[in-house]
């Protein structure tokens, strides 16, 4: 199984938890981006009734709405979120997880699976690591006119920050909020959820992309087979 494969068979897997009447916080990535697909399919066919896509992102709400299938509501529209799927950068032995890679979606996604009854993440085994920060930076969502102050700040965390560049476009990237992210390279993480409550300290970060302690269920797609993290 390659990659794409990986990620085909985890967001297969997680429409087995989706029943009808549910509300379904929809996460931002690639791998989600094939569950969205399929559940889409699922209600266009029938299979399911009267579930609700509750989207992290404009990425996420596009594409539900291209896919068709799935009625977009926003959150303030729900009464609750019963489940909420998403994919994730990386992932520790105690399901801590760093947010916010491409997708630069942190705020909205935390804002959301936070108050999920069930949160499931989707990856592949790359993103399993021994601890946090081992491969990627901790994404974290700022005012625009902090971006400067609380870069420098970062370095009492032994952090190197960098402000995150747009591909398509001249200058930074533009959050869906309207903020700038910087990505903050640490040694170790040795506490994802003190670190996570202290960065969101600082004045100006909006979010930071540490989700510690929140997935209920991680599905890891591996050459032999989804296998399963849960608390
Ligand atoms: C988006 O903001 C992120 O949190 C994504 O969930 C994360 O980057 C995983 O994306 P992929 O599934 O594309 O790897």
């Amino acid at each position: 199984m390659n990659v794409e494969e990986m990620k085909k068979a985890v967001a297969k897997e997680a429409l087995k938890f989706i029943e009808d009447e549910m509300v379904v916080g929809l996460g931002t990535g690639s791998t989600t981006a094939y569950f969205i697909k399929y559940l889409g399919k699922l209600i266009m066919e029938g299979e399911l009734e009267d579930v609700y896509g509750v989207p992290t992102s404009h990425q996420a709400r596009l594409l539900a709405l291209e896919v068709g299938g799935i009625p977009v509501v926003s959150l303030d529209e729900v009464d609750a979120i019963d489940i909420a799927v998403d994919g994730a950068d990386e992932v520790d032995p105690h399901m801590n997880l760093i947010k916010g890679g491409r997708g630069a979606a942190l705020t909205m996604e935390k804002i959301i699976e936070y108050r999920a009854g069930m949160f499931i993440v989707l990856v592949d085994e790359s993103k399993l690591v021994e601890y946090l920060g081992q491969k990627m930076p901790v994404p974290i969502e700022v005012i625009p006119a902090a971006w400067r102050a609380i870069a420098e700040e970062l370095e009492v965390f032994n952090a190197t920050a960098e402000l995150r560049m747009a591909v398509k476009k001249d200058g930074p990237v533009v959050t869906d909020n309207g903020n700038f992210i910087l990505d903050a390279k640490f040694a170790r993480i040795e506490d994802p959820l003190d670190l996570e409550i202290e960065l969101n300290t600082i004045p100006g970060v909006v979010e930071n992309g540490i989700f510690a302690d929140i997935a209920d269920i991680i599905l890891v797609g591996t050459p032999e087979g989804v296998k399963r993290m849960e608390r």
